[in-house]
């Protein structure tokens, strides 16, 4: 087994500190003789050739060559393999300045090889995990001659009505930076740049409505939804994709504080800014613009630098430019940030390697590529309840029932985004059952209903192959295509008829461990009751069923944690673990925080997640109680492994800044450990976080660390009972 993720302790709060939104400009140096290529080459193109640089076209099969012969793409997304994208590059190096196309694609989650669905992955809490995935991905994509992912997607959100919540970081500013910044070196390690998407707000859709507007004030912006975003160019993305929301009004693709003032602006940015597809026309939707030119017009002289798809730019934008209605200099500005792009990538370099269509498929599923994203999805899975310890099943009972389409459903296990994944590549999640207990257990199979369980017609038969069995695996969820895009829901419930699906295989008295393939958090209230174990996953990816199966069986132990909270019911999303104090906080009296008919707690808290063993905080210490601006808060806290089976515990620390001048969130996550200990063993780790990361945003924009106590928590999960204050006595100075 390929053994990538070494079973040693590590500290996070080690790693290099994350950097936040609004203290440090994210531009790398820039190279005088590359600046110098690109102001000669920009001196010689026209404006059409100039143009064109601005436009990334889609490929599709009747793709149109004499765009690229035209010069009028600078950037191509989606072509399907090594031998097209050698043709269309060697294309597009014979025209008149020869300059290189970009190939692009959607990927957030794997190439050929797919890995978890990026919530999966940062279920992992571990940035190894994530980069781990993500230099997968690079490294088949890559070969191909790909250069650039349309990923990461670093929309933090904390509504699970929106479908795409599965395509990020969560619900966590921290969690969220992690994420983007793993994901970006991992990228890059494989050999491909990152584009960080979708700038600003998206996650914050109205009522978590697909594509609805986004009101989201500054402070708020800056503390919870930028921070991923900085983190990521930090890490090096150079290019960043503009929401299709509105942002307070303006739609991102034409919002000048958001592509100007503030990513360029404050923040220093120097690659260049994507639309979403075929966005720019969108704006006449919005109610921005009447005409097409006015659309272009807007987006570009708001700071867009290239248009996705719709074909506007190319179309109308020279003859703007010619009317005067968008300056020549806003021109030269987006197609030096293209050139800039394509030069930091090396694609002017001569003597990069040309694509070898062999070496390119044999980069494809490799055996170790496979595995790597057979630990991943290991690492990926939550398990949330498991009465008597039922899991793992490591004296399987002599008959087993699999009930559930999902179970043998290569597309259910893949998941959305498929990019280049291949369904034959899967091996399902039945088989493996049924390989893997051959000789130990019966395994039988019912599948009552399609993947989305849009009928009862098939219980009556499903239940007799439960009664018939000792033990159930319900494998129920969403399918793949109710999760991510344009997959809103407004019922957070197990859909259509699963549930009553449960209620009849419970009535059998067959104990039931639910397997959940899903997109989003759920609603199981009424579920928990009715099941004696729950394993998680986000789309587990190609390996998902071999991971899974790994889990069930006892070959691998679940250490991931929840990055959302899973509500009680509907009416208390959007919700989050680090809300803002009351003035009157939760509790049992009338007038104060909370639901007349529900508890105001989520079913199951952010970070929350069991393992096949037991662990024990204790001794929290505070290393230093008394801290200034330049110095790192340091706690240790004893953990002990004090169930009977090996297990990983990822040890949480939330902090609490209580009196300032904003109210604070009751608790945040600022450091992690993840710990691999033995039964009976324990071992003291240390968390830190520097000083400088406790800080928020003021009004002015500037993050500030203010004076005071902070209260620390240390445990398992946003619940932990540990805690110690420490003092802050010098904060940043006043301006
Ligand atoms: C999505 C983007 C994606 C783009 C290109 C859009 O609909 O919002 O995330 O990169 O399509 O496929």
């Amino acid at each position: 087994m390929v053994r990538f993720l070494r079973p040693l302790s590590l500290l996070l709060a080690l790693l290099p500190a994350i950097a936040g939104a609004g203290e440090a400009p994210v531009a790398p140096p820039r190279d005088a003789r590359i600046e110098a290529e690109i102001a000669a080459l920009l001196a010689r193109m026209t404006l059409e050739e100039k143009v064109g640089q601005m436009y990334m076209g889609g490929w599709s099969p009747d793709f149109d060559l004499s765009e690229v012969t035209s010069s009028s793409i600078g950037a191509l997304s989606g072509p399907p393999d090594a031998p097209t994208i050698a043709s269309i590059a060697a294309t597009a190096r014979r025209t008149r300045l020869g300059i290189p196309l970009l190939f692009t694609q959607d990927m957030i989650h794997g190439y050929r090889t797919l890995f978890p669905m990026p919530l999966g992955l940062a279920a992992s809490f571990d940035p190894r995990v994530i980069a781990a995935a993500a230099e997968g991905t690079a490294r088949e994509a890559a070969a191909q001659g790909m250069h650039l992912a349309l990923g990461p997607m670093v929309d933090l959100s904390r509504d699970p009505r929106w479908g795409r919540v599965v395509e990020g970081p969560g619900e966590d500013v921290f969690l969220s930076r992690l994420f983007a910044e793993a994901t970006v070196r991992g990228l890059a390690k494989g050999g491909l740049a990152a584009t960080l998407k979708h700038f600003v707000g998206y996650g914050a859709a109205e009522a978590g409505r697909e594509y609805a507007a986004t009101w989201i004030p500054d402070v708020q912006l800056r503390d919870v939804y930028l921070p991923a975003f900085h983190a990521g160019l930090s890490a090096g993305a150079p290019m960043v994709m503009a929401a299709f929301n509105a942002l307070n009004g303006i739609p991102v693709t034409a919002n000048r504080f958001a592509l100007t003032t503030l990513l360029k602006g404050e923040w220093g940015f120097d690659g260049f800014v994507v639309s979403d597809w075929d966005s720019v026309s969108e704006l006449k939707a919005h109610g921005l613009a009447a005409t097409d030119s006015d659309a272009v017009a807007l987006a570009v002289n708001a700071g867009l630098d290239v248009e996705m798809a719709g074909r506007l730019f190319p179309r109308l934008l020279p003859d703007l430019v010619r009317a005067g209605r968008v300056p020549m200099a806003r021109i030269d500005d987006a197609v030096t940030r293209v050139l800039r792009v394509k030069h930091r990538l090396g694609l002017f370099d001569a003597t990069r390697p040309a694509i070898d269509p062999a070496a390119a498929t044999a980069a494809l599923a490799t055996p170790a590529t496979r595995e790597i994203a057979r630990e991943v999805a290991r690492r990926s899975v939550v398990l949330l309840k498991n009465d008597a310890d039922r899991l793992p099943l490591v004296a399987p009972p002599p008959r087993i029932a699999v009930i559930g389409a999902a179970a043998a459903d290569a597309g259910d296990h893949m998941g959305a985004w498929g990019a280049a994944g291949r369904r034959e590549d899967v091996p399902l999640l039945l088989d493996q059952l049924r390989d893997r207990l051959a000789g130990r257990s019966e395994v039988t199979f019912s599948a009552p209903c399609d993947d989305a369980c849009r009928s009862t017609d098939g219980f009556d038969a499903a239940v007799a192959t439960a009664a018939a069995s000792d033990l159930v695996i319900a494998v129920l969820g969403e399918p793949w295509w109710m999760t991510a895009e344009a997959t809103s829901r407004t019922r957070l419930g197990l859909p259509n008829h699963q549930e009553e699906l449960l209620t009849r295989l419970a009535a059998t008295g067959k104990p039931i461990v639910l397997v959940v393939i899903a997109g989003r958090p759920m609603v199981l209230t009424e579920t928990l009751p009715k099941v004696a174990a729950i394993l998680w996953t986000f789309s587990p990816g190609t390996m998902g069923g071999a991971a899974l199966a790994d889990l069930l069986l006892g070959e691998a132990s679940p250490s991931a944690r929840l990055p959302m909270s899973l509500p009680r019911a509907v009416g208390q999303v959007p919700i989050s673990y680090d809300q803002l104090p009351s003035g009157r906080p939760t509790g049992p009296d009338l007038l104060t925080s909370r639901y007349l008919d529900e508890e105001a707690s989520p079913l199951f808290p952010f970070g929350y997640g069991l393992t096949y063993t037991r662990f024990a905080h204790r001794d929290l210490r505070v290393v230093a109680d008394r801290l200034r601006l330049a110095d790192t808060l340091a706690v240790a806290v004893t953990v002990a492994n004090v169930g009977s089976r090996p297990g990983r515990e990822i040890v949480q620390l939330y902090v609490h800044d209580l009196v300032a001048s904003r109210s604070r969130p009751l608790r945040q996550l600022a450091a992690l450990a993840i710990v691999d200990l033995a039964p009976g063993e324990s071992r003291e780790v240390t968390l830190s976080v520097p000083v400088a990361d406790l800080a928020f945003h003021d009004d002015a924009g500037r993050r500030i660390v203010e004076p005071g106590v902070f209260r620390v928590f240390v445990g398992g999960s946003s619940d932990a009972t540990l805690s110690a204050d420490v003092t802050v006595v010098e904060g940043t100075p006043s301006p």
